[in-house]
């Protein structure tokens, strides 16, 4: 029996390896359609995507958070691609008990009072069991899919080159920064014991605020591949689009809170907006924050430099905003690329420049920012291009992720009011401080 399931699930894996060889060869294939000169992109998306389409691996969060960077990725495949759903194949009960045994032991199972037999929630690179512990606590177990570590690794030289090709036909953009960020972050990704103190950075910083609820990871029950923590039941975000206004807003207050407190208070941010991340309670007043596995650490100087560009775009103030790029670690700019940047900030920035109530974008769709980064790439590339900072990925993902939510919520906030508040008192010393704090 275990040889039948294990066989299964060795197809997945197959599957995913022959994928990764695919992307290679259609690399190649679409290099050699470029020096020929037929270069349908439509076709090319369409081809990349399908390729890419059913792998349950880590590129596709990849994809997914390049498609938020303008100009990282051709727009083809960044549009087709930020519309895919990773689905992953589950590993069946008898492949679930081997894993939990090489996780916690022959007796894994007298550690538990319960244990789903089947996988309630797939994950990207493992699936979430239910259970009971002993004292009857609901946990939450995220028990990793085998040989991640090799399948990020393939995926990323995949990855690499398709930067890399892209780059020498006709980007605006040097990614390399951008790739070693992602790079860092999806290994960081694979290491549940590095979540697991995310975990308790994220517990400390909200300890104090009843609305934002974060897990209690269980230390006893976790390996570097296995994570078990709290089970926090909530609903999800969908259910709540048609809720009355009140509850929309207090939504979506609280979900400012989550990802702008940590990170104007500590330089932390947690990287993964996606409404798979988060659950609420009915009265839509209670955040359950989950998913710690992409969090990032800045340099307080970092946060001081988004401040600095925010004070710059409402003053209207161009030199300022230079200065602000280069302390983001933006190099070599000029006027020209300074304007062009301005109109993407502007955009990511708007709200919080008005003081009033107002939604997250005036402009409703898709459309408007397809139109703005369309400028802004024809601007970027006229003028000599730009290699964004490694920090900007996250900053960037969590704002086009957050809008993007907030725009599905409808929300009405004063999104000024809110975000002056949290930078008050904002002081690099004392952030570097807190971090240090928070991190020991
Ligand atoms: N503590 C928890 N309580 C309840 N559900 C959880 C918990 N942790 C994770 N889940 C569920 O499992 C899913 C996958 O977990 P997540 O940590 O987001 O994995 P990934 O890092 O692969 O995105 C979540 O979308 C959520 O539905
Ligand atoms: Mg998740």
């Amino acid at each position: 029996m275990i040889k039948k399931n294990n066989t299964n699930y060795g197809k997945e894996t197959k599957r995913i390896i022959k994928v990764g060889t695919n992307v290679g060869g259609f690399v190649a294939k679409l290099a050699t359609k470029n020096l020929l000169g037929i270069n349908d992109k439509e076709k090319n998306a369409e081809e990349l995507t399908q390729l890419l389409g059913n792998l349950k691996g880590p590129i596709m969060k990849v994809a997914q958070i390049l498609s938020t960077i303008p100009d990282a990725l051709p727009k083809e495949y960044a549009n087709k691609l930020s519309m895919l759903q990773a689905e992953a194949p589950s590993m069946g009960w008898l492949f679930v008990k081997r894993r939990m045994r090489a996780e916690l032991g022959d007796s894994w199972q007298d550690k538990f009072k319960k244990f789903s037999k089947n996988a309630i929630k797939a994950a990207s690179l493992a699936q979430v069991h239910q259970a009971l512990d002993k004292k009857n606590n609901s946990l939450a177990c995220k028990l990793q899919y085998p040989d991640m570590l090799s399948s990020i690794n393939a995926d990323l030289k995949q990855l690499k080159l398709i930067l890399k090709i892209y780059k020498q036909i006709e980007s605006t953009i040097n990614t390399e920064d951008i790739y070693q960020e992602l790079k860092d972050r999806l290994i960081e990704e694979a290491d549940y014991l590095n979540e697991f103190k995310n975990i308790l950075i994220y517990k400390n910083i909200f300890k104090k605020n009843k609305n934002i609820i974060v897990p209690s990871p269980n230390k006893n029950l976790s390996t570097d591949k296995l994570l078990t923590m709290e089970w926090l039941e909530g609903k999800a975000l969908n259910k709540f689009y048609s809720s009355n206004k009140v509850i929309r807003n207090r939504i979506a207050e609280n979900l400012f809170n989550a990802w702008y407190y940590p990170f104007y208070k500590f330089g932390i941010i947690h990287g993964d907006p996606h409404p798979g991340n988060y659950t609420i309670s009915n009265d839509g007043k209670i955040l359950n924050l989950l998913d710690f596995g992409c969090v990032r650490v800045f340099n307080p100087t970092f946060v001081g430099g988004v401040i600095r560009l925010y004070k710059a775009l409402s003053n209207d103030n161009k030199e300022e905003a230079a200065k602000a790029y280069q302390s983001w670690g933006f190099k070599n700019l000029n006027t020209d690329l300074v304007n062009a940047l301005n109109v993407w900030a502007l955009y990511l920035y708007g709200p919080l420049l008005e003081d009033k109530i107002r939604k997250i974008q005036d402009h409703e769709g898709a459309a408007y920012a397809k139109e703005l980064l369309g400028k802004v790439r024809n601007d970027l590339k006229k003028f000599g291009g730009v290699k964004p900072p490694r920090e900007f990925v996250l900053v960037d993902r969590a704002a086009i992720g957050l809008g993007s939510v907030f725009m599905h919520l409808k929300s009405e906030l004063n999104w000024h009011e809110k975000f002056e508040e949290l930078i008050k008192n904002f002081n690099e010393k004392k952030v570097l401080s807190l971090q240090k704090k928070i991190l020991t």
